[in-house]
């Protein structure tokens, strides 16, 4: 029912400051958009009004002049960066002579387009339909029945508008139903992985920010990356080993963007649940874009919108190379690892990403001796068993040290263990001042 765009369509694309005036980077964002879709911006038309026209959405003027531009350029296509309302788009298509699509018809477009998984397509079929839907009205398919291009896809005639309003409703439920069965899956997939005891990490961020390029850095599996919006639609989940050994599962997930319409939001519920259920987030942000605050805010705002607003956030501020920046980690006022700066594509920063990924979700293994007794050797082959055992020596009443590389919890179930202690490092200054290299006081994942 839905056909690709074809290639190299000619756009002009449309922006209005609705009580302001229109920002070059949200201009350059909607060319990046209309781009990822397949589509060659031709020329662009912008202006500003205090509130939408409610015929048109721009003014009648504004409408003549795209118009114009559009017989100029010969442009096939007009992309309005707003959501319209079916009968504006109509009214529109009716005065300018070509097909126009909004901003939330355009994403439909993209996602369609880069949808993996059988279940991410399903979900941008289903939300296609139902904007569809909305639009198949009578008197507006003077347009569809020249067939094909963005936002067409092949859409009925007028004297089939009854057979395909039925048509639609039949596939929409199918559609519906065949979501449902493959959520129950998903569903079964994620409670068998609750059942082992293994912590997850969800990447978000900015679409383009670098997430598909650092999640296959980070597991070292080849996947889809373009520089293109949205390259990523469906979260791709992988296991990730962490410094130690610890495993968790890493979740690669679609790209976020400013406006993302409503029914997409619906839509992706499912392919976004692991974010939603992460014990830890990546927000990945591209630290060389001039908009990189901003950008974070969009994605901390839709966070919020699925429910995800509270999940702790470790914040990756990649393409340092771009920058001349060294990768490094900071740390909040609490000492907490809080932002580390990497080159996902250079490989750079990956080690203290590892590391802090580690600590922040109490995985961070530590370096410690431990004193055992002379009679605790049971203790000692479990530890060797367990092939935590880094080094050992023996006191001369027959006790046991032995150097071992443990998560702190485990550390601390240890030394509740009888006759075992842990031997705590003196404070950092004074281990500084006195054995700067004493290893058995260093923890292995604090910088
Ligand atoms: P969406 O799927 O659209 O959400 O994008 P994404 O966040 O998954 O981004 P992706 O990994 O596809 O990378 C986007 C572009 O940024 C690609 O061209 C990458 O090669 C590039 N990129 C990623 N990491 C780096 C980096 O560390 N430095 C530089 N210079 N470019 C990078």
């Amino acid at each position: 029912m839905f056909e690709r765009p074809r290639a190299g369509e000619r756009a002009v694309l449309v922006r209005l400051g609705l009580g302001g005036s229109v920002k070059p980077e949200d201009i350059e964002e909607f060319e990046q958009l209309a781009r990822s879709a397949g589509v060659r911006p031709v020329a662009t038309v912008i202006g500003r009004r205090e509130r939408p026209d409610p015929r048109y959405f721009v003014g009648s003027g504004k409408a003549q002049e795209i118009a114009s531009a559009a017989r100029a350029e010969n442009a096939q296509l007009v992309l309005i960066d707003h959501p319209l309302s079916p009968s504006q788009e109509r009214n529109l298509e009716r005065l300018i002579g070509v097909r126009v699509l909004d901003r939330s018809g355009l994403i439909l477009d993209i996602f369609a387009q880069r949808a993996r998984s059988f279940e991410g397509k399903l979900e941008v079929e289903l939300a296609q339909l139902q904007h569809l839907s909305s639009r198949l009205v009578r008197g507006w398919t003077h347009l569809e029945r020249q067939k094909g291009g963005i936002g067409v896809r092949g859409g009925p005639g007028e004297t089939q508008l009854e057979t395909d309003r039925r048509l639609l409703a039949t596939r929409m439920r199918s559609v519906s139903r065949r979501l449902e069965r493959l959520k129950q899956q998903r569903d079964t997939g994620r409670s068998a992985r609750a059942e082992i005891p293994v912590p997850s990490v969800a990447l978000v961020g900015y679409t383009n920010a670098g997430k598909s390029t650092l999640f296959g850095a980070l597991t070292g599996s080849e996947v889809y990356v373009a520089d293109q919006l949205f390259a990523t639609l469906d979260p791709t989940v992988r296991r990730l080993r962490l410094p130690g050994g610890a495993p968790v599962v890493l979740a690669d997930t679609v790209g976020f963007i400013r406006e993302l319409p409503h029914e997409l939001v619906a839509a992706f519920q499912s392919t976004l649940q692991e974010a939603r259920e992460a014990h830890l987030l990546l927000h990945v942000v591209d630290a060389s874009d001039s908009q990189r605050d901003e950008r974070i805010h969009q994605v901390d705002t839709v966070l919020r919108e699925i429910g995800a607003g509270a999940i702790p956030q470790l914040r990756v501020y990649n393409k340092i190379d771009r920058l001349g920046v060294e990768p490094h980690l900071e740390r909040d006022a609490d000492g907490l690892a809080s932002k580390v700066w990497i080159s996902a594509a250079g490989g750079q920063g990956l080690e203290p990403l590892r590391d802090a990924i580690a600590e922040r979700l109490h995985l961070q293994v530590r370096r410690r001796w431990l004193h055992l007794p002379a009679s605790a050797g049971a203790a000692r082959a479990r530890l060797y068993a367990a092939a935590v055992v880094r080094d050992e020596r023996s006191l001369e009443d027959g006790a046991l040290e032995l150097l071992v590389e443990l998560p702190a919890a485990e550390l601390a179930l240890w030394a509740l263990q009888p006759g075992v202690t842990v031997l705590e490092p003196p404070p950092r200054s004074a281990a500084a001042a006195c054995a700067p290299k004493e290893p058995y006081l260093e923890s292995v994942a604090t910088p």
